[in-house]
C-alpha cells in the first residue's frame, strides 16, 4: 500500500519508500560484512519487525536461519506500559549464535532492553545486536547499545512499515504521521 492509498487519513510523510530501503540496503550490507564466518541468526520481533525483517534478508548477500517471537508491552494505545510479556516464544534456536534482532522501532527501549537480556540469559546467545529501523531517543529509559541505527523521529505517533494503529497500516510502504481527526473519530 502507497501512501496515496491513504492520502486522506495522511497528516505528513515522515520517511519515503525510498528513504527505508536505502537505510536497510546499506544495513544489510553491514551485516553481511560484519558477521561472515559467523553463526548469525535474526531474531524478529511481531508483528511490527516483519516488513523490516522481509527487506533486510533479501538484500542480504548471505544465508542465516530466522526467527520470530510474539511480544506485548501490556495494554494497547501509545504508550508501552513497560512490562514485557512473552506471547510466543522463540521458535529458532540461538545458543552460541550471533543475534540480530530486527525491530521496527526502540522507543522507551524497555522491549529491546529485555529481550537483549532473555536472548543472551535464558537462550544462550553468544551475542546480541540490535537493528531498529525507528529511534524516539526522546522516550528512552535504557541505554542501550544500538549497532545498526535506523532514522531517528521526534516524539510523535507514526504508522507504516510495520508500525500500526489499531493493527492497520502496516502494510504502507512509508511511515507517516496520522490526522488528528483519525484517532477522534476512532474515540467517538
Ligand atoms: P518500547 O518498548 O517502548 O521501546 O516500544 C517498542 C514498541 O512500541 C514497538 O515495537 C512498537 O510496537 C510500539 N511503538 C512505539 N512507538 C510507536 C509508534 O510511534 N507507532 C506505533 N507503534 C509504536
Ligand atoms: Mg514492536
Amino acid at each position: 500500500m502507497e501512501i496515496e492509498d491513504v492520502r486522506d487519513d495522511i497528516e505528513k510523510v515522515l520517511l519515503t519508500k525510498e528513504q527505508i530501503q536505502r537505510k536497510i540496503k546499506d544495513t544489510a550490507r553491514r551485516v553481511d560484512e560484519d558477521y561472515g564466518g559467523k553463526d548469525l541468526v535474526l531474531v524478529g520481533v511481531l508483528k511490527g519487525a516483519v516488513n523490516v525483517m522481509t527487506a533486510l534478508m533479501n538484500y542480504m548477500h548471505t544465508t542465516c536461519p530466522i526467527g520470530f517471537m510474539s511480544l506485548s508491552s501490556y495494554g494497547e494505545g501509545f504508550e508501552s506500559s513497560g512490562q514485557v510479556k512473552v506471547r510466543s516464544d522463540l521458535n529458532v534456536d540461538v545458543e552460541g549464535k550471533d543475534v540480530l534482532i530486527v525491530e521496527d522501532i526502540v522507543d522507551s527501549g524497555n522491549t529491546l532492553h529485555w529481550l537483549m537480556g532473555y536472548l543472551s540469559n535464558e537462550k544462550k546467545a553468544r551475542s546480541v545486536n540490535v537493528f531498529p529501523l525507528l529511534s524516539k531517543p526522546s522516550h528512552r529509559q535504557w541505554d542501550i547499545y544500538v549497532k545498526y541505527p535506523g532514522y531517528e523521529l521526534e516524539d510523535e505517533f507514526v504508522i507504516g512499515f510495520g508500525l500500526d494503529y489499531k493493527e492497520c497500516y502496516r502494510n504502507l510502504d512509508a511511515i507517516a504521521v496520522l490526522k488528528p481527526s483519525v484517532y477522534s473519530q476512532e474515540r467517538m
